[in-house]
């Protein structure tokens, strides 16, 4: 059965921001960009990362945008930590959760963090145990849970596995990545049957780039089993930079399209939000990848 509300995970100063090519974007876009997705009444937003700079410069500010931000009361601002020297910067930061992100693939790990899925988990171990220690909740990510562009195919018991792993370890959310959007409806289902087998249901977020188009037809899908929780980004913004061909989130102004045709709530003011999307590609001189905010703007 469908759920009859939904959260929202916001990821487009995060995912939709760290593959931009060219210069450094400034600070105060990215601020200004937080601070309209809160006032659009997105509850959580992935506002930054606190990732080694040589690897993705666009998010070597994070604790600058974590500064520049007007925090909205009831809004959980998060950002990825991939080791505990990310930790501590988020933590400087004042960041409201932290996420450590892991993947299905053997490959995808050694490409995107460079180490092998066990040592991932091994460096996660302490990540988790000391953010919680500060009363920080922690979020899990699963990349490639639908395919890999280095591996292809990955089997849904992999998935599961490293799910389970990051949730016994701690993680209160699972966020499960098909990276490079080549999902199909079905591979979905059977991907999060399988993953659900090992951790409940409520506690799993899907968070699908929609570089097949895929997207909206595999959220449908997963909402359809019980999912709750949505990663997506405004206007389509994003991509990942160690997944060639990787284009953006699903946009979020499609899933709440979608999502209030269904009546499922979300909190979110779908009209805001376009003007958001329509601002940010302004900002960035970027085309608009939401097709409802393409539809839907000067209305
Ligand atoms: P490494 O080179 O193996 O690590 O990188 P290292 O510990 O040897 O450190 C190398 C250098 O980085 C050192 O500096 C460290 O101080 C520095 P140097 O001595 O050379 O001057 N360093 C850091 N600096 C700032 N913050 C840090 C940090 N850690 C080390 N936290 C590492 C390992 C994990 C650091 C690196 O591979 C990395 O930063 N990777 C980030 C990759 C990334 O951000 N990918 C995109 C996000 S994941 C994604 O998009 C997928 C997702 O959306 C879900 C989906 O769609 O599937 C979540
Ligand atoms: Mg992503």
């Amino acid at each position: 059965a469908f759920p009859k509300q939904v959260r929202l995970v916001e990821m487009s100063p995060r995912d939709g921001l760290q593959n931009e090519p060219g210069a450094v974007i400034a600070t105060a876009i990215k601020t200004g960009l937080i601070d309209r997705l809160a006032d659009c009444g997105l509850s959580h937003i992935e506002a930054a990362s606190f990732v080694s700079p040589k690897w993705v410069p666009q998010m070597g500010d994070a604790a600058e945008v974590m500064a520049g931000i007007n925090r909205r009361p009831g809004v959980r601002y998060s950002a990825l930590t991939p080791n505990l020297k990310g930790l501590e910067g988020a933590i400087a930061a004042r960041a409201d959760e932290v996420a450590v992100f892991g993947a299905a693939s053997e490959s995808f790990t050694k490409k995107n963090i460079n180490c092998t899925i066990a040592e991932s988990l091994e460096r996660f171990a302490p990540v988790v145990e000391q953010a919680r220690s500060h009363g920080i909740p922690v979020r899990g990510y699963v990349s490639t849970v639908m395919g890999c562009p280095y591996e292809g195919d990955i089997a849904p018991g992999q998935v599961a596995t490293v799910a389970r792993a990051l949730y016994d370890m701690g993680c209160h959310e699972i966020s499960l990545g098909d990276t490079i959007g080549v999902g199909t409806p079905l591979k979905a289902k059977r991907m999060l049957e399988a993953v659900a087998a090992h951790v409940p249901m409520e506690k799993l977020a899907a968070h699908f780039h929609d570089t097949y188009g895929q997207a909206l037809a595999n959220l449908y899908a997963v909402l359809e089993e019980g999912v709750a929780v949505i990663d997506s980004s405004v206007a389509g913004l994003g991509g990942c930079p160690y997944a060639k061909g990787a284009s953006g989130n699903v946009a979020t102004e499609d899933v709440l399209y979608l999502l209030e045709g269904l009546g499922i709530r979300t909190g979110v003011d779908l009209h805001r939000l376009v003007a958001t999307g329509n601002w940010i590609c302004q900002q960035l001189n970027r085309h608009n990848g939401s097709k409802v905010g393409q539809a839907l703007v000067g209305n």
